[in-house]
């Protein structure tokens, strides 16, 4: 019985590589589409070469797909929850880089005995969400370097990063690593509030997977038990895609922020 609720489903049985071009426009249309029928790594990795160019990561293995399953102790040190089987708190994937992957594939191989649902919130629905409910908390969450990813080898972000074109991409972890300025710390519970009110829930099973916009969805996971397994391919897109997602105007072009953080003239 499929549970994939969001947008079209694709599935991808006997079609790879070849047949991504829906995927492609929905992605650049919509920053997510979800897929079926990729029930083993093979697969995966096919469907996932198909749509990016791979990037090997801390926890990928030799081919680049890292298994994403309950590894014990070892997940309880910064950084390394996802490979727990606890709740994760909603996030972008590798923040803490200065370029973190734009897309990101995850695929049940396993599903959990219990629990481990997937909550996706779309970036564009939580921008407008905070535009119509808390605009100084929007404002401030795209103030330049209010937000801190990583060690001490990390990135300093923020939340929205505007770019060029009425658009912004979203940045963001919730673990011990994430650290804000008291000039946005303040509006933490609205924000969570925001991505809460536009979260949409899934349940993958074995050979369902989800294909996000990594500068555009945030990703989370409600805790599970037993022995799930799921492959994560990130990489960078075959096809063309702009920076982020189109935004609401909320202050003049002029005034906005550049990609990179600093004030526009
Ligand atoms: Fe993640």
């Amino acid at each position: 019985m499929p549970t994939l609720g969001l947008f079209e489903t694709h599935p991808t049985t006997g079609k790879l590589p070849k047949q991504p071009r829906g995927i492609t426009a929905q992605l650049q249309a919509q920053g997510l589409a979800t897929v079926e029928g990729l029930r083993t790594r093979t697969a995966v990795l096919a469907f996932a070469q198909a749509v990016m160019r791979v990037e090997a990561h801390r926890d990928s293995d030799s081919d680049g797909l890292t298994t994403i399953q309950d590894i014990g102790r070892r997940s309880l040190q910064p950084g390394f929850g996802g490979l727990g089987n606890g709740e994760l708190l909603p996030h972008t994937e590798r923040s803490s880089e200065p370029c973190p992957p734009r897309l990101m594939l995850l695929v049940c191989q396993r599903p959990a005995a219990r629990g481990g649902e997937v909550l996706l919130s779309d970036g564009q629905a939580v921008h407008d969400y905070l535009a119509d409910h808390f605009p100084a908390a929007l404002e401030a969450f795209a103030l330049p370097n209010t937000a801190f990813y990583g060690d001490g080898g990390g990135h300093p972000s923020q939340v929205f990063t505007q770019h060029p074109g009425r658009r912004a991409a979203i940045r963001l972890r919730q673990d011990s690593l994430a650290a804000f300025s008291p000039l946005v710390s303040g509006y933490l519970p609205q924000l969570r509030e925001a991505i809460g009110a536009v979260q949409q829930r899934l349940m993958l099973e074995a050979g369902q997977g989800y294909l996000i916009d990594n500068s555009r969805w945030l990703h989370a996971r409600t805790a599970f038990g037993g022995d799930r397994i799921c492959l994560r391919a990130l990489g960078s897109p075959r096809f063309p895609m702009l920076p982020g997602f189109p935004r609401t105007a909320l202050r003049p072009e002029a005034a906005a922020p550049t990609a990179d953080g600093s004030a526009a003239p």
